[in-house]
């Protein structure tokens, strides 16, 4: 029902009775139909004289609507009526009360207790239930929280974006993300189809797999993509840091399933995957909030250490205030532009001197190679000078947890079976190092999540002509960059 909410009393019908309303919150309207206008207007002037705001006419401000001998239905008729000629179509719900309400307040000299018994019945109404949402196209014009009331639908999307994803039909993979992405951004859960009518993004074969799910509470497509032997194949082979989809499926066409099987069949591992199998349960149990701040410390420390003044950002998801995540991601920077060159090594050299890196490759910027400018990058890369890595993370005490958690619950593949009890874990941290100048761009480009990026450059070039990387913001009509 309604928010009784203190509603705005207009001067019109204040001004006739101002001193004798003694309830300015509860504006009552009483219904003419079936009672007839002399009734009416001897209870008005009744319950004015007792201290009730009683309106000449419905409207927005009104909370009680009282009437005799009708039904809930016709007095929602009523209403819609006196919306239509007060030009007003705004979803705004009242108390539908009988007269009983009105007499019994009046005789008591204040507003009673809403009772069912004083309430009108009206029939359920499917498609009205949930006002229709407003939503703006693309992902980066609308707020996406985190948590949100459309799991049941948007995990099983987002399984076919990832099976999308495992052929490499990259297309297909994000119109099920934008799909589900839309759905995140719903203020309610969709209970029917009528919940998604004019909602952008929702191509045809999201809305066959969402009518399914409202229906059969499964969708076959997901249910059998989930159990197919590649999509759990290339899931666990992909899991693997350093094995991208190309690898995973060729090795699941060598009939490969799992990173187990790696071993054994003698498969050349470069680095990058060797230390992905090697700390494979590690780096497949999430990373938490509270890690994440560890590590964020000791980056800290490593960086001032090398670089005094330096800044040390926290991005990716954690930046997004996820509680859980699959890696750490910083941006370095240092307000005098140039001091953070080659600053990644000093970094690197001073961890691993702390004996805190299991793994790192770095990779010096190229954005003072490009000839095309910082604002086109070749790929979808950046340029940064960057560094993916695993650190070899101390445990509190009380944090020590030798049973995976992991993403991948019941496969247990990670080659370094660590005691029970071990002290430190394995995690993977991200280390970019962007210039002063390009900070805030870079900020925004590794703050994530994927589609948000994606959306935000989409968006900036089809809706404004300007082009946006993580380097900078171009103008394509300005041929100029808004540094
Ligand atoms: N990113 C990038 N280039 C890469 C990798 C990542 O620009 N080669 C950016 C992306 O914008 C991405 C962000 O860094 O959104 C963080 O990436 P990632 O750590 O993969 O994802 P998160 O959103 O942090 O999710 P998770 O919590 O699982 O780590
Ligand atoms: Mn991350
Ligand atoms: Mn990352």
């Amino acid at each position: 029902m309604v928010p009784l909410k203190r509603r705005k009393v207009t001067t019109e019908q204040t001004a006739s009775h101002d001193e004798a309303c003694k309830y300015p919150d509860v504006a009552i309207v009483i219904v003419e139909r079936k009672m007839g206008a002399s009734r009416k207007s001897f209870l008005t002037r009744l319950g004015r004289s007792k201290g009730f705001l009683i309106q000449e006419s419905y409207s927005s401000s009104t909370t009680h609507v009282v009437s005799e001998n009708n039904t809930g239905d016709e007095v929602d008729i009523w209403i819609k009526k006196q919306k239509d000629t007060e030009g007003k179509a705004s979803a705004h719900s009242v108390n539908l009360l009988d007269i009983s309400w009105l007499t019994e307040s009046m005789a008591s000299g204040n507003p009673v207790p809403i009772q069912d018994r004083h309430r009108l019945k009206t029939s359920p109404k499917p498609f009205e239930t949930t006002p229709a949402v407003k939503m703006k196209s693309y992902a980066c014009q609308r707020r996406t929280p985190l948590k949100h009331h459309n799991s049941f639908l948007t995990d099983a999307l987002e399984i076919l974006a990832q099976n999308a994803e495992f052929s490499e039909n990259e297309g297909r993979s994000v119109a099920f993300r934008r799909s589900a992405s839309v759905l995140k951004a719903l203020p309610h859960v969709v209970r029917s189809m009528g919940d998604l009518k004019d909602l952008p993004c929702l191509g045809e074969h999201s809305l066959r797999v969402i009518k399914e799910i409202l229906e059969d509470g499964t969708s076959s497509e997901v249910e059998s993509t989930r159990q197919s032997e590649q999509f759990q194949a290339m899931k666990a082979l992909t899991d693997v840091f350093g094995v991208g989809v190309r690898t995973a499926d060729r090795w699941f066409r060598e009939g490969l399933r799992s990173p187990l099987d790696l071993i054994p069949t003698g498969q050349k591992l470069n680095h990058a995957q060797q230390a992905g199998v090697k700390y494979y349960n590690d780096l497949n149990t999430p990373v938490t909030k509270k890690e994440a701040m560890v590590i964020s410390d000791i980056v800290e420390k490593a960086v001032k250490a090398v670089l005094p003044g330096a800044i040390i950002t926290l991005t990716g998801g954690f930046r997004r205030g996820k509680e859980l995540g699959h890696d750490v991601d910083f941006l370095i920077t240092h307000p005098e532009e140039g001091a953070e060159e080659r600053l990644m090594p000093k970094i690197v050299n001073w961890l691993d001197n702390q004996g805190l890196l299991l793994y790192q490759k770095t990779t010096r910027n190229s954005y003072l190679e490009s000839k095309d400018g910082p604002a086109r990058p070749a790929s979808n890369m950046d340029r940064f000078e960057r560094c993916f890595s695993i650190f070899k993370l101390e445990q509190l005490e009380s944090d020590t947890h030798t049973e995976t958690s992991s993403y991948n619950s019941g496969r247990a593949a990670g080659t370094e079976e660590r005691h029970a009890g071990s002290t430190w874990r394995a995690v993977r941290v991200d280390l970019v190092v962007s210039p002063y100048s390009q900070f805030a761009f870079a900020t925004l480009g590794w703050t994530g999540s994927k589609l948000f990026e994606r959306e935000l450059r989409r968006w900036a070039g089809q809706e404004k002509g300007m082009s946006l990387s993580s380097h900078a913001l171009y103008d394509s009509k300005q041929s100029s960059c808004l540094l």
